[in-house]
């Protein structure tokens, strides 16, 4: 960089030789040129050795600075300490100014020196990548196993009218398994769907047998939260309907999904149970993930050694009758599964909450 001018005779031989009244306006002027000369000089700077030609112009041995604090001794003795202290003043400032335009140069240079030279086999920065969430894996998997063996998937409603609900399903307005879904009514006749099963009638109504159908979704219920229970859960239900198809077949499927499902040996329990849907019904049970079914204190499973896993039995022959099909020709099974449930068992959590609790160290073990 070209040296900056100093201009030294042009500016100082003036400024004492003035009339004592106009003396320290000059002055003052003087000294805001030369900041001004300086300020320019500062910002076009693009390296240390440009900073520092601009030092010794300005407030070297020989800069315009030290040229007029030098000559202050030749002023009348009382304007002295207000011309030094002007000096000292502008003197403080440029200091800042060249400190502030050194850390700039060199935080260029820097990035200079780094664009020139960059090392390629250096390890980059590893961006965080998201996974496919536990419960959504999970339905994703069961729903492939099925399509694998010709089963289509539907989706429906998540607010469904009584009828679908409970009324199709066998269970008339006042049947005491209506208090089992504990619903969540939006109307004196709409609610959200406490379960798959409304899509067994929703099917059924439009498709003649043979029907081979699964259904994944959410459900509602107004149960209290715990480590087993959600307001808000998914099911995945399924619906065989044909010629002679009898309870061997509902065995033989759900023990093959959970095989696939959990990936290893996992113990299964058929346990007898009710529901008016279904004629025989039993729920089914595996091995509880917390106390690998020894129970006792077991806060996940109540001590009972076991986790229900889903509910399924033969389609009611008068589910069959609801929607126009003849219990005397075709026999259906249905099932019912939580997949928040198989979720628990298949990655051995203990706590079905953790699945929405969003918490990045639970959820970054599945990525
Ligand atoms: C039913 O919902 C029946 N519709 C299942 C069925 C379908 C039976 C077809 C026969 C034929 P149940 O209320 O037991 O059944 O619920 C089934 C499964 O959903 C439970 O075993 C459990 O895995 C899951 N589940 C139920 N309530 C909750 C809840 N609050 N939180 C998490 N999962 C739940």
């Amino acid at each position: 960089m070209k040296r900056p001018e100093t201009k030294t005779g042009r500016f100082f031989v003036p400024f004492w030789t003035h009339q004592k009244d106009n003396a320290l306006t000059d002055l003052s002027s003087q000294i805001t040129s030369v900041h001004e000369r300086f300020a320019e000089s500062l910002s076009v700077a693009r390296d240390v050795k440009d900073l520092d030609s601009i030092r010794v112009a300005y407030l070297g041995r020989s800069g315009e600075l030290t040229a007029m604090r030098r000559r202050i001794g030749l002023l009348p003795v009382e304007e002295r300490r207000t011309v030094g202290s002007l000096i000292n003043e502008a003197a403080t400032r440029m200091e800042e100014a060249l400190h502030d335009a050194g850390r700039r140069v060199e935080a260029g240079s820097l990035l200079e020196a780094l664009g020139e030279r960059i090392d390629v086999t250096f390890p980059g920065l590893h961006p965080a990548v998201g996974a496919t969430h536990p419960v959504r894996q999970t339905m994703a998997d069961l729903c492939s196993f099925f399509e694998r063996r010709g089963f289509a998937i539907v989706l429906g409603p998540e607010i469904e009218p009584e009828y679908y609900n409970f009324d199709a399903l066998n269970i008339p307005r006042d049947h005491p398994a209506r208090e089992g879904f504990d619903s969540f009514f939006i109307t004196d006749t709409l609610l959200l769907r406490p379960h798959t099963s409304p899509m067994q009638i929703r099917t059924m109504e439009r498709f003649q047998p043979p029907i081979a159908v699964v259904v994944p979704g959410r459900c509602y219920r107004r149960d209290a939260v715990d480590s087993r229970h959600l307001f808000m859960f998914h099911q995945i239900e399924g619906l065989l309907v044909d010629d002679n198809i009898h309870m061997g077949h509902l065995k033989g499927i759900l023990t093959a999904m959970c095989a696939d499902a959990f990936g290893r040996e996992q113990a299964l329990r058929f346990r007898p149970s009710f529901f008016p849907f279904t004629e025989p019904s039993a729920e089914v049970d595996t091995t509880c993930p917390a106390c690998q079914g020894n129970g006792g204190e077991c806060r996940t499973c109540g001590g009972s050694g076991w986790i229900e896993l889903g509910g399924a039995g033969m389609v009611h022959p008068n589910v069959l009758r609801e929607v126009g099909y003849d219990p005397a020709v075709v026999s259906g099974w249905a099932f019912g599964f939580g997949i928040e449930r198989i979720a628990l068992a298949r990655y051995g959590v203990d706590d079905i909450r953790l699945f929405y609790e969003n918490d990045p160290a639970f959820l970054e073990q599945f990525s």
